[in-house]
């Protein structure tokens, strides 16, 4: 298949975009390099760098059969400061794709959702037919987009699958996890172990949970990608799919702080500070639907494997 692949330049679309080219695809790989890094994108993709939201550059690339949209910004705390800039990036950007593509004729559309439409959920695991209730700007991006695609999908413009990621997590030799900047736990505390940051900061000791601290679902970016793959499969069956994409298991932030010192032998400086608020006390997907309809097995998302991947990762980047 030829296969654009927005966000090809950020953690998980390049880690995607590696995995279809050494599938056999034919993978054009767009990022304008707000967030991503060029050394990301896979030796074998066709990189462009451009905004999604340039239709003109999008017509001019060609016929695809198949969109897996990545590029987005990501920082919930941001969006709450930046409301406009999330609306016109993800929203706004994110419509005027699909337009282009619906004129040249794709035919499927695999776009990168969040746990964050689901707010602030108490009953655990968080499945799909849960009410959706965003506590940021970002959320309610991902929602937006998400009920666009599927009056798309309904008017037979486009098939459609949302894939509601949990937290995205590990990393391949190839692909570290690295943001700009960076806010994700894993990343922060093997920050902490390189000697690269002083401390680690906790967030709230005193939530619900068995240790008090805020309870996160960590899925493996490789499992991820393998979940892109067969969701543009399934929407040779599917017309319209939304799906969440997490471990079902959940790992509190203290579980994560001992498995990072564990796999790098560091005793880690960590502060445990006052809750940030909005941070919901857990959040575990339900992830029987995508296993069902994917025919999806995550493999890699122990939070062993997951930390001593993302551990590896790094030290092979030299980012240490
Ligand atoms: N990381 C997670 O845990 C997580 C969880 C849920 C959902 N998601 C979603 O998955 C997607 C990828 O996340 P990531 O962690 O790889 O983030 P990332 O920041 O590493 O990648 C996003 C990429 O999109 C690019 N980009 C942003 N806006 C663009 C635009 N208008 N046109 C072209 N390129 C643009 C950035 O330069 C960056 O390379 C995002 O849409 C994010 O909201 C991520």
């Amino acid at each position: 298949m030829r296969v654009l692949v927005t966000g090809a330049a950020g953690f998980i679309g390049s880690t995607t975009a590696e995995l279809m080219v050494s599938s056999g695809h034919e993978v054009v790989a767009l990022d304008n390099l707000i967030a991503g890094r060029l050394e990301n994108v896979p030796s074998g993709a066709t990189f462009v760098e451009g905004d999604c939201g340039d239709m003109d550059l999008i017509a001019s690339l060609g016929r695809f059969d198949a969109c897996v949209h990545f590029a987005g910004l990501i920082e919930p705390r941001v969006s709450m400061e930046q409301p406009e800039l999330f609306f016109q990036n993800n929203v706004a950007s994110s419509f005027r794709l699909l337009e282009a593509l619906v004129q040249s004729g794709v035919e499927r559309f695999v776009f990168s959702s969040s746990c964050a439409v689901y707010g602030n959920q108490i009953e655990m695991p968080i499945d799909e037919t849960r009410s959706i209730d965003p506590l940021s700007p970002y959320g309610q991006s991902k929602r937006m987009v998400e009920e666009g695609m599927a009056w798309l999908a309904k008017l037979g413009r486009i098939r459609t699958a949302s894939l509601r990621y949990f937290n995205a997590a590990g990393g391949t030799l190839a692909h570290p996890e690295q943001h700009r900047p960076e806010t994700h736990l894993i990343p922060l505390a093997l920050d902490v172990a390189t000697g690269q940051r002083d401390h680690l900061e906790i967030f709230g000791t005193d939530y619900p949970t068995p240790d008090g601290t805020c309870i996160r679902d960590y899925i493996h970016v490789s499992d991820l990608a393998d979940a892109h793959l067969l969701a543009i499969e399934a929407l040779a069956e599917h017309r319209d799919i939304t799906l969440n994409l997490g471990s079902a298991v959940g790992s509190s932030n203290r579980q994560v702080v001992d498995a990072v010192e564990r796999v790098t032998g560091v005793d880690l400086d960590v502060r445990y500070v006052e809750r940030r608020p909005g941070d919901p006390a857990a959040a575990i997907a339900s992830n029987a639907m995508a296993r069902d309809i994917l025919q999806w097995q995550p493999h890699r998302s122990e939070l062993e494997s997951i930390v001593a991947d993302a551990w590896a990762s790094r030290l092979q980047s030299g980012q240490d």
